[in-house]
C-alpha cells in the first residue's frame, strides 16, 4: 500500500492510538467505487454496492475508536452529470442502504445527520432521510454527516442568501456579518472544524468538499487504495500519520 502525502514514515509506527490525541473531526471523500468495479469487470454500479458497505464498517470504527464527528461525501452536486441509469442505480442504493442504517446504526448509538440539498431527492427519499434524521437524534456518540446533494460552493451561496435576507429586513448590519456567522449558516453549524480529511483513489483535489471548513484541515491522500479497499487498519495509519503533522494555523 502506498500512502500519498505521507511526510513522517519512519515515526509513524512509534506511535499508537491510544498515546495520540486524536482528530475530534474526520472527512472522507469516498472516491473510487467506479475503478474499483472496473478492474474487477463489473458494473459500476457493482463498486457503488461496494463502497457502501464499507462505508458502514469504517463508521462503526470511527465511532468504536472515540471518534465525535464523521463527514462522508457520498454525492456531490456535480454528481447529477453522470449517465442517468448510475445515478439512478446510486439513488437505488441510497434508499436501500437507509433502509437498512435505521436499525443498523442504533446499537452504535450514532448521530445520523444529512449535508447537503435535500430538495432534489425524491420523496420517498427525503422521508427516509427524515427518519433516520429523526430516529437518532437523541442519541449521544458520534455524530455521522453524509454529504448528499452537498457542494461546498452550493453551501456557501445559501448561507449568502440566509445572511442576505437577514440585512435587508434589518436584523443585522452588513457589519454583523462575520466568520463565526458564515459558520452557523452551513450545514455543519454548532460541528467543529474537520481536523483530517481523508480520500482514497489518489486523486489530488477537493472535489467541493467542505470548502469553507477545511480551511486548516490536514490531507491524507491514499495512492493506490480505492475506497472499497480502504480497511479499519489503513484509517488508523491516516489518523497515526495526522498526529505526526505540525499544526500551526498561520502561528509560527
Ligand atoms: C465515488 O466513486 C462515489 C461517487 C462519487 C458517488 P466514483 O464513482 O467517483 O469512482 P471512480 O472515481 O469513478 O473510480
Ligand atoms: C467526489 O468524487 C465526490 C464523492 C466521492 C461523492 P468524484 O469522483 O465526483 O470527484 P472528481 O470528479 O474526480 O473530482
Ligand atoms: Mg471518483
Amino acid at each position: 500500500m502506498a500512502l500519498g502525502l505521507f511526510k513522517n514514515k519512519k515515526s509513524v509506527s512509534q506511535l499508537s492510538l491510544e498515546n495520540i490525541t486524536l482528530p475530534e473531526h474526520i472527512g472522507i471523500i469516498m472516491d473510487g467505487n467506479g475503478r474499483w468495479a472496473k478492474k474487477r469487470g463489473l458494473p459500476r454500479s457493482a463498486g457503488h454496492r461496494a463502497g457502501a458497505k464499507n462505508f458502514r464498517t469504517i463508521t462503526k470504527h470511527c465511532a468504536n475508536i472515540g471518534i465525535k464527528y464523521l463527514t462522508v461525501y457520498a454525492f456531490s452536486t456535480e454528481n447529477w452529470k453522470r449517465p442517468e441509469s448510475e445515478v439512478n442505480a446510486l439513488m437505488d442504493l441510497f434508499k436501500s442502504y437507509l433502509e437498512e442504517a435505521i436499525r443498523d446504526f442504533k446499537d452504535e448509538d450514532i448521530v445520523v445527520r444529512f449535508i447537503g440539498d435535500k430538495t432534489a431527492f425524491s420523496p420517498e427519499l427525503q422521508a427516509l432521510i427524515r427518519e433516520n434524521e429523526e430516529c437518532s437524534k437523541d442519541r449521544t456518540g458520534m455524530v455521522l454527516n453524509i454529504a448528499m446533494n452537498y457542494g461546498g460552493r452550493d453551501e456557501i451561496v445559501k448561507a449568502a442568501r440566509e445572511i442576505a435576507k437577514m440585512v435587508e429586513s434589518g436584523e443585522i448590519s452588513s457589519d454583523g456579518i462575520t466568520e463565526q456567522l458564515i459558520s452557523q449558516h452551513l450545514y455543519t453549524a454548532d460541528q467543529p472544524d474537520p481536523d483530517l480529511i481523508i480520500r482514497p483513489s489518489g486523486e489530488y483535489r477537493i472535489s467541493n468538499f467542505l470548502l469553507w471548513q477545511s480551511a486548516y484541515a490536514e490531507y491524507v491522500i491514499l495512492d493506490d487504495v480505492l475506497w472499497p479497499d480502504f480497511s479499519k487498519e489503513m484509517l488508523e495509519q491516516c489518523i497515526l500519520e495526522y498526529a505526526r503533522r505540525n499544526r500551526r494555523f498561520g502561528n509560527v
